[in-house]
């Protein structure tokens, strides 16, 4: 281990500490199919062994919100909540944390009642071949709310953080390219729009966990957006953290781009941002972090989605 020295040191991510930086990334192992729940005792076994064998942090495989994107584990499912606690209670002596991933196929998904596909546009998915359904605005909120579901139910079933799957070609990524969005309305058309979604899916889903609770990624600039003070405290020299890294692979420069949009967008809104800068004092996400200081309330007495948002994050401004 003398090349990685910190990789058997802790992590703290939000309010938890991951006991080492070992991570099981998200991978679909239907092992739970067998089990009403979604969560079998194969399925608990497995993620056990794992635990046992040191894992720091698994991120369990995908759970969707929505009957129009099926997946191992379903939110809608009322048994889930339990499968959760049941399989929370194996893992715990072990240490290991749990984080569930959040999902939506899109055009990659058939639907459980036989419908076509849904996606941001009718282009169809290359694994399917079926034209999909370009989402309504009332099928946005819908997609939006199966996100939020899921949130909701990792944090009942005591799982420790949400990762929302913002990749792999799924459906926020079917909003984010060019390629599978066509859409001319607020959805479509340039990255700010073709971005709605995701900022949206996360705003809600951290509305639903409260602050504290990891979250993938943030809005500080939704936060700075109402009227907050925010400062931001990134760990590292530069911002942008894992985007900068996924925009080396070939062809995905593009990822990038959202980085600098949202540090332009921060920039204009003065958030303070402090480089190199653990905060000891709040809860941490190592990328991106962020903590609100007091706020405008008054001038949001009329906005119905506001409330307090806790500590935040998301790239912005250097302070000076
Ligand atoms: C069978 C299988 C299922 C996967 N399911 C998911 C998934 O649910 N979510 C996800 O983000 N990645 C998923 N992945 C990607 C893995 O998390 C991982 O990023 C990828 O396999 C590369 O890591 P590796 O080289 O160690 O396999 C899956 C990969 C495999 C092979």
């Amino acid at each position: 281990m003398t090349s990685f020295p910190n990789a058997l040191s802790p992590l703290r991510i939000g309010q938890v500490t991951i006991p080492n930086r070992i991570v099981r990334t998200a991978h679909v192992t239907m092992l739970g199919m067998d089990a009403k729940s979604g969560v079998s005792e194969r399925l608990i076994a497995y993620h056990e062994a794992r635990a046992r064998g040191g894992v720091g942090l698994t991120i369990l495989e995908i759970c969707s919100g929505h009957p129009s994107s099926p997946a191992p584990l379903m939110a809608i499912n009322p048994g889930l909540v339990e499968g959760y606690r049941q399989l929370v209670e194996r893992i715990r002596p072990h240490g290991m944390r749990l984080f569930q991933q959040l999902w939506h196929g899109g055009h990659h998904a058939k639907p459980l009642d036989g419908s076509a596909p849904w996606s941001a546009s009718d282009i169809p998915s290359p694994r399917l071949g079926i034209a999909a359904r370009p989402m309504t605005r009332s099928m946005i909120t819908e997609a939006i709310d199966s996100y939020v579901l899921g949130a909701g139910a990792a944090r009942k079933g005591g799982i420790d953080g949400v990762e929302v799957h913002a990749a792999h070609g799924y459906l926020i990524q079917q909003f984010l390219s060019p390629i599978t969005n066509r859409r001319t309305d607020d959805y479509g058309g340039p990255l700010e729009n073709r971005m709605r979604l995701l900022l949206e899916v996360l705003a809600a889903v951290r509305e639903e966990v409260g602050a504290g609770f990891p979250v993938g990624m943030e809005a500080a600039r939704i936060a700075a957006l109402r009227g907050h003070e925010v400062i931001l405290c990134e760990a590292d020299k530069d911002l942008g953290g894992k985007l900068r890294l996924a925009r080396k692979a070939p062809f995905r420069a593009a990822i990038g781009d959202v980085a600098a949009w949202l540090e332009s967008k921060l920039f204009r809104l003065g958030v303070q941002i402090d480089l190199s800068t653990y905060c000891d004092s709040i809860p941490l996400n190592p990328v991106i972090s962020a903590r609100v200081r007091g706020g405008k309330h008054e001038s949001l007495a009329n906005d119905r989605t506001w409330k307090p948002l806790g500590q935040v994050a998301g790239p912005g401004r250097r302070s000076a």
